[in-house]
């Protein structure tokens, strides 16, 4: 006997899969307790099919999804097309059809999972997708099964290799952005639409899924402020080298006495913490909890072979439950009513670059704007912009969202200031 699989979608990560059901066949058999077999492979045209057949690939290439749906021999369907529709459609209508699901689309599962996985809990089947979250590393399944005795209070993640690998690149090796971005996409990094990667969306549907398997609490993709390292400009890179500190997009999702936060930013990282020397595709999510304390879980956040290795892993679990004949256990069981911080209990410190004349009194001035919604400096460095033009950079102690919004606001307000950039510092 053998589970038949059909694959929707034949691009970076699908294309990976047979290299490991064929390089590592033995052990994933013995693994599933059964042969698996890529049955039918879904491509948009007949042009696509054509196109892999004549590069030598030799599998039931279908162009219509209804001939994998109505196969009753197909029992798993395995989802890596990416992008909403019409993944979301053939996502539900294969569950509804009675077929366990694999995905790694992170952008549908934080919209629209909580109904997908209803679904497959009302039909009795698997859906997982641990590749959707940082690609290689097993965080998901370690999260809801290795940590299951443990409290999560904070994740923090560089949760995007492609951001990672650009910053990587054009920080420590002088590359542009334009070559880093194309070279990520060259290397199937990178989204279809790199923009998600870029702006911090793609981290922020991760940091969405986190949110489930760490807190237990469906956070909201709308709920989960995000930037990008668009935002970052060389002058913060090399202010944070002055000062001490990295930059880094990083996700960040925490329980204060109030609820949960979740938010991605570029972030000023001290050049000590774990996180700081994660580079390139690698992601690593640094997790802060009662029992354990501190840990973290590193490796390639995306690429073929991670990722497919993590698809793959999701095949065989099924696999081995139906061959058990235990099939239909939720990827994730930790669930309790979502209830968000309020602002004011969610602190960091935070760095400031704001441009100033370069006259007499423009310190105090900003001393006193600070002061007076009591934020302290930790640090302050003045540097010559231009000419006339003074570069202030300020680096807070702790303050809440509350207060950045009202100091902003107040900073705005002043003809004299100009804010060029406000990041997050994460403390010592
Ligand atoms: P690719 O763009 O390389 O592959 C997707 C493939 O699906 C393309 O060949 C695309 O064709 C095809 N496709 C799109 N729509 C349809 C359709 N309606 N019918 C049939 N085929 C279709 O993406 P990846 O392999 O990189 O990513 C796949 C998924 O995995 C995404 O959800 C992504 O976010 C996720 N992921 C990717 C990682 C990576 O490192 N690449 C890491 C972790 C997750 P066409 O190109 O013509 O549109
Ligand atoms: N585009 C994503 C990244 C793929 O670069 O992290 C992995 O989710």
């Amino acid at each position: 006997m053998s589970i038949k699989i059909g694959l929707l979608g034949f691009g970076t990560v699908a294309s990976g899969i047979p290299f490991l059901l064929q390089e590592n066949g033995e052990k994933i058999v013995a693994a599933a307790g059964t042969d698996l077999e890529i049955a039918k492979v879904l491509v948009k045209d007949d042009e696509e099919k054509n196109r892999l057949v004549a590069a030598g690939n030799d599998y039931n290439f279908v162009t219509n999804i209804d001939e994998i749906l109505s196969d009753d021999e197909i029992t798993i369907v395995v989802e890596l097309m990416g992008r909403i529709e019409p993944a979301k459609t053939f996502i539900t209508r294969a569950l509804e059809a009675g077929k366990h699901v694999v995905s790694a689309n992170k952008d549908l599962i934080a919209v629209h999972g909580k109904d997908l996985i209803t679904l497959a809990q009302d039909k009795g089947v698997a859906f997982y997708y641990e590749a959707a979250v940082a690609g290689g590393i097993p965080i998901l399944r370690t999260l809801a099964n290795s940590l299951t005795s443990d409290k999560v209070t904070r994740i923090l993640g560089v949760l995007n290799g492609t951001s990672n690998f650009m910053m990587t690149k054009m920080v420590d090796e002088g590359w542009t952005y334009e070559d880093a971005l194309k070279t990520a996409q060259e290397l199937g990094y990178a989204e279809s639409d790199p923009t998600n990667d870029v702006e911090g969306i793609d981290a922020a549907y991760k940091a969405v899924i986190l949110s489930q398997f760490g807190f237990g609490m469906t956070i909201d993709f709308e709920d989960v402020a995000h930037k990008g390292i668009t935002t970052i400009t060389p002058e913060d890179v090399a202010v944070a080298q002055e000062l001490g500190y990295v930059i880094k997009l990083v996700g960040d999702v925490r329980e204060v006495e109030s609820g949960l936060s979740a938010e991605v930013s570029p972030t000023f990282l001290p050049k000590n913490h774990p996180l700081a020397s994660v580079n390139g595709v690698m992601n690593a999510v640094f997790v802060e909890s009662i029992g354990i304390g501190e840990s973290m879980y590193y490796g390639p956040g995306a690429g073929q072979k991670p990722t497919a290795t993590s698809v793959t892993a999701d095949i065989v679990r099924i696999a081995r439950r139906i061959t058990d004949g235990n099939v239909g256990k939720p990827f994730n069981e930790f669930s309790r009513p979502t209830q968000l911080a309020n602002p004011e209990d969610v602190k960091s410190n935070y760095y400031f670059a704001i441009d100033t004349a370069d006259e007499k009194g423009k310190i105090l001035r900003l001393a006193e704007i600070f002061n007076s919604e009591d934020i302290s400096f930790e640090q302050v460095l003045q540097q010559k912009a231009n000419g006339t033009t003074a570069r202030i950079v300020i680096i807070t102690h702790s303050l809440s969202k509350t207060q950045l919004e009202a100091v902003t606001a107040k900073l705005n307000a002043v003809e004299d200031f100009t804010i060029v950039n406000t990041l997050k510092v994460l403390g010592e």
